[in-house]
Protein backbone atom coordinates (compact mmCIF):
# COMPACT_ATOMS: atom_id res chain seq x y z
CA UNK A 1 0.00 0.00 0.00
CA UNK A 2 1.45 3.40 -1.05
CA UNK A 3 1.00 6.18 0.67
CA UNK A 4 1.49 9.72 0.21
CA UNK A 5 1.80 12.78 2.68
CA UNK A 6 0.04 15.62 1.97
CA UNK A 7 3.11 18.58 1.56
CA UNK A 8 3.73 22.53 1.44
CA UNK A 9 5.26 22.84 -2.09
CA UNK A 10 7.53 25.64 -1.25
CA UNK A 11 8.84 22.68 1.07
CA UNK A 12 9.93 20.59 -2.55
CA UNK A 13 13.35 19.92 -1.81
CA UNK A 14 14.43 18.98 -5.13
CA UNK A 15 15.69 21.21 -8.10
CA UNK A 16 13.27 22.30 -10.89
CA UNK A 17 15.32 21.95 -13.66
CA UNK A 18 16.43 18.70 -13.18
CA UNK A 19 12.79 17.15 -12.02
CA UNK A 20 10.83 18.36 -14.70
CA UNK A 21 13.97 19.22 -17.33
CA UNK A 22 15.76 15.37 -16.55
CA UNK A 23 13.69 13.50 -15.04
CA UNK A 24 10.38 13.98 -16.77
CA UNK A 25 6.77 14.07 -15.67
CA UNK A 26 3.12 12.96 -16.68
CA UNK A 27 0.44 15.67 -17.24
CA UNK A 28 -2.62 14.24 -16.85
CA UNK A 29 -5.87 15.31 -17.18
CA UNK A 30 -9.37 14.24 -16.86
CA UNK A 31 -12.17 11.78 -15.13
CA UNK A 32 -11.55 8.10 -13.94
CA UNK A 33 -13.49 7.31 -16.82
CA UNK A 34 -11.94 9.33 -19.34
CA UNK A 35 -8.80 10.58 -18.82
CA UNK A 36 -5.12 11.28 -21.18
CA UNK A 37 -1.55 11.00 -19.91
CA UNK A 38 1.64 12.32 -21.62
CA UNK A 39 5.33 13.00 -20.60
CA UNK A 40 6.48 16.35 -20.07
CA UNK A 41 10.16 17.85 -20.19
CA UNK A 42 9.45 21.52 -20.48
CA UNK A 43 7.68 23.72 -17.70
CA UNK A 44 7.81 25.52 -14.92
CA UNK A 45 7.72 25.84 -11.24
CA UNK A 46 7.55 28.97 -9.24
CA UNK A 47 5.04 31.91 -7.74
CA UNK A 48 2.35 34.04 -9.43
CA UNK A 49 0.03 36.29 -8.75
CA UNK A 50 0.90 35.37 -4.91
CA UNK A 51 0.38 31.14 -5.85
CA UNK A 52 2.79 28.53 -6.11
CA UNK A 53 2.31 27.38 -9.96
CA UNK A 54 3.45 24.85 -12.51
CA UNK A 55 3.78 26.16 -16.11
CA UNK A 56 3.36 23.75 -18.76
CA UNK A 57 3.58 23.87 -22.47
CA UNK A 58 1.38 21.41 -24.35
CA UNK A 59 1.44 21.42 -28.16
CA UNK A 60 -2.26 21.34 -29.84
CA UNK A 61 -2.23 17.75 -31.07
CA UNK A 62 -1.33 16.30 -28.09
CA UNK A 63 -4.69 13.92 -27.42
CA UNK A 64 -3.80 15.34 -23.95
CA UNK A 65 -4.80 18.48 -25.03
CA UNK A 66 -8.59 18.09 -25.16
CA UNK A 67 -8.21 16.78 -21.89
CA UNK A 68 -6.81 19.91 -20.37
CA UNK A 69 -9.25 22.02 -22.23
CA UNK A 70 -11.92 20.16 -20.97
CA UNK A 71 -10.93 20.14 -17.34
CA UNK A 72 -10.38 22.28 -14.74
CA UNK A 73 -7.27 20.55 -13.10
CA UNK A 74 -4.46 18.59 -14.16
CA UNK A 75 -1.73 16.64 -12.42
CA UNK A 76 2.30 16.65 -13.03
CA UNK A 77 3.02 13.27 -11.52
CA UNK A 78 7.13 12.49 -11.28
CA UNK A 79 8.52 9.02 -10.60
CA UNK A 80 11.65 6.85 -9.58
CA UNK A 81 14.19 6.23 -12.58
CA UNK A 82 12.77 2.58 -12.66
CA UNK A 83 9.72 4.26 -14.62
CA UNK A 84 11.62 5.54 -17.25
CA UNK A 85 10.40 3.33 -19.64
CA UNK A 86 6.75 3.70 -18.97
CA UNK A 87 7.42 7.55 -19.44
CA UNK A 88 9.17 6.38 -22.87
CA UNK A 89 6.15 4.94 -23.85
CA UNK A 90 3.74 7.56 -22.77
CA UNK A 91 5.55 10.68 -24.38
CA UNK A 92 6.11 8.27 -27.83
CA UNK A 93 2.61 7.23 -27.74
CA UNK A 94 -0.47 8.59 -28.02
CA UNK A 95 -3.84 8.10 -25.97
CA UNK A 96 -5.46 7.97 -29.07
CA UNK A 97 -3.90 4.50 -29.92
CA UNK A 98 -2.90 3.00 -26.32
CA UNK A 99 -4.88 3.07 -22.86
CA UNK A 100 -1.37 3.79 -21.65
CA UNK A 101 -1.85 2.62 -18.11
CA UNK A 102 -2.76 -0.59 -19.91
CA UNK A 103 0.46 -0.89 -21.18
CA UNK A 104 2.92 0.96 -18.79
CA UNK A 105 1.38 -1.03 -15.98
CA UNK A 106 0.71 2.59 -13.78
CA UNK A 107 -2.12 2.68 -11.76
CA UNK A 108 -4.57 5.51 -12.43
CA UNK A 109 -6.12 6.96 -9.25
CA UNK A 110 -8.14 9.74 -8.06
CA UNK A 111 -7.27 12.84 -5.61
CA UNK A 112 -9.90 13.86 -2.83
CA UNK A 113 -11.41 16.65 -5.77
CA UNK A 114 -11.02 14.19 -8.94
CA UNK A 115 -7.91 14.72 -10.51
CA UNK A 116 -6.23 11.69 -11.60
CA UNK A 117 -2.77 11.03 -10.53
CA UNK A 118 -1.11 7.67 -10.94
CA UNK A 119 0.11 5.48 -7.57
CA UNK A 120 3.48 5.12 -8.50
CA UNK A 121 4.22 8.37 -8.44
CA UNK A 122 6.95 9.85 -5.61
CA UNK A 123 5.53 13.61 -5.80
CA UNK A 124 2.99 14.24 -7.36
CA UNK A 125 1.39 18.08 -7.61
CA UNK A 126 -2.32 18.56 -8.42
CA UNK A 127 -2.97 22.08 -10.37
CA UNK A 128 -6.05 24.28 -10.83
CA UNK A 129 -5.88 25.60 -14.34
CA UNK A 130 -5.18 29.58 -13.75
CA UNK A 131 -4.44 30.28 -17.38
CA UNK A 132 -3.56 29.53 -20.64
CA UNK A 133 -1.99 31.63 -23.73
CA UNK A 134 -0.45 29.85 -26.97
CA UNK A 135 3.05 31.13 -27.75
CA UNK A 136 2.93 33.72 -29.34
CA UNK A 137 6.07 33.66 -32.49
CA UNK A 138 6.00 37.34 -33.08
CA UNK A 139 7.44 37.57 -29.34
CA UNK A 140 10.38 34.98 -29.97
CA UNK A 141 13.23 37.12 -29.45
CA UNK A 142 15.81 34.62 -30.85
CA UNK A 143 15.57 32.60 -33.99
CA UNK A 144 16.44 29.34 -32.68
CA UNK A 145 13.03 29.14 -30.91
CA UNK A 146 11.02 28.83 -34.04
CA UNK A 147 13.02 25.70 -35.02
CA UNK A 148 11.37 23.81 -32.45
CA UNK A 149 8.31 25.02 -34.61
CA UNK A 150 8.70 23.52 -38.21
CA UNK A 151 4.99 23.10 -38.17
CA UNK A 152 4.14 26.31 -36.44
CA UNK A 153 2.35 23.91 -34.10
CA UNK A 154 2.92 26.69 -30.76
CA UNK A 155 2.65 25.40 -27.40
CA UNK A 156 -0.79 26.02 -25.53
CA UNK A 157 1.29 27.25 -21.94
CA UNK A 158 -1.20 26.79 -19.13
CA UNK A 159 -0.74 27.94 -15.39
CA UNK A 160 -2.08 25.81 -12.96
CA UNK A 161 -1.98 26.81 -9.08
CA UNK A 162 -0.72 24.06 -7.34
CA UNK A 163 -3.35 23.40 -5.05
CA UNK A 164 -2.52 19.51 -3.38
CA UNK A 165 1.31 18.66 -3.46
CA UNK A 166 1.96 14.95 -2.11
CA UNK A 167 4.89 13.03 -1.66
CA UNK A 168 5.47 9.30 -1.42
CA UNK A 169 5.92 7.82 2.58
CA UNK A 170 9.00 5.57 1.86
C1 LIG B 1 10.99 13.34 -22.76
C2 LIG B 1 9.77 13.87 -23.48
C3 LIG B 1 9.32 15.14 -23.18
C4 LIG B 1 8.20 15.67 -23.83
N1 LIG B 1 7.76 16.93 -23.49
C5 LIG B 1 6.65 17.44 -24.09
C6 LIG B 1 6.16 18.73 -23.72
O1 LIG B 1 6.66 19.39 -22.78
N2 LIG B 1 5.08 19.20 -24.38
C7 LIG B 1 4.46 18.50 -25.39
O2 LIG B 1 3.48 18.98 -25.97
N3 LIG B 1 4.90 17.25 -25.75
C8 LIG B 1 5.96 16.72 -25.10
N4 LIG B 1 6.40 15.45 -25.43
C9 LIG B 1 5.70 14.69 -26.47
C10 LIG B 1 4.45 13.95 -25.96
O3 LIG B 1 4.68 13.31 -24.73
C11 LIG B 1 4.05 12.89 -27.00
O4 LIG B 1 3.74 13.53 -28.22
C12 LIG B 1 2.91 12.01 -26.56
O5 LIG B 1 2.87 10.88 -27.40
C13 LIG B 1 1.57 12.71 -26.57
O6 LIG B 1 0.60 11.80 -26.15
P1 LIG B 1 -0.98 12.04 -26.35
O7 LIG B 1 -1.25 12.17 -27.82
O8 LIG B 1 -1.59 10.80 -25.74
O9 LIG B 1 -1.31 13.28 -25.59
C14 LIG B 1 7.51 14.90 -24.80
C15 LIG B 1 7.98 13.61 -25.10
C16 LIG B 1 9.08 13.09 -24.44
C17 LIG B 1 9.56 11.69 -24.75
Amino acid sequence: MINFIKTDPARIQENAIDLIGNQWMLITAGTRDSYNTMTASWGGSGMLWNKPVMFVFVRPQRYTYGFLEANDTFTCCFFDHKYRNALRFCGANSGRDFDKAKETGLTPAETESGSIYFSESRLILECKKLYFQDLDPNGFLSPVIQKNYPLNDYHRMYVGEITTCLIQDK
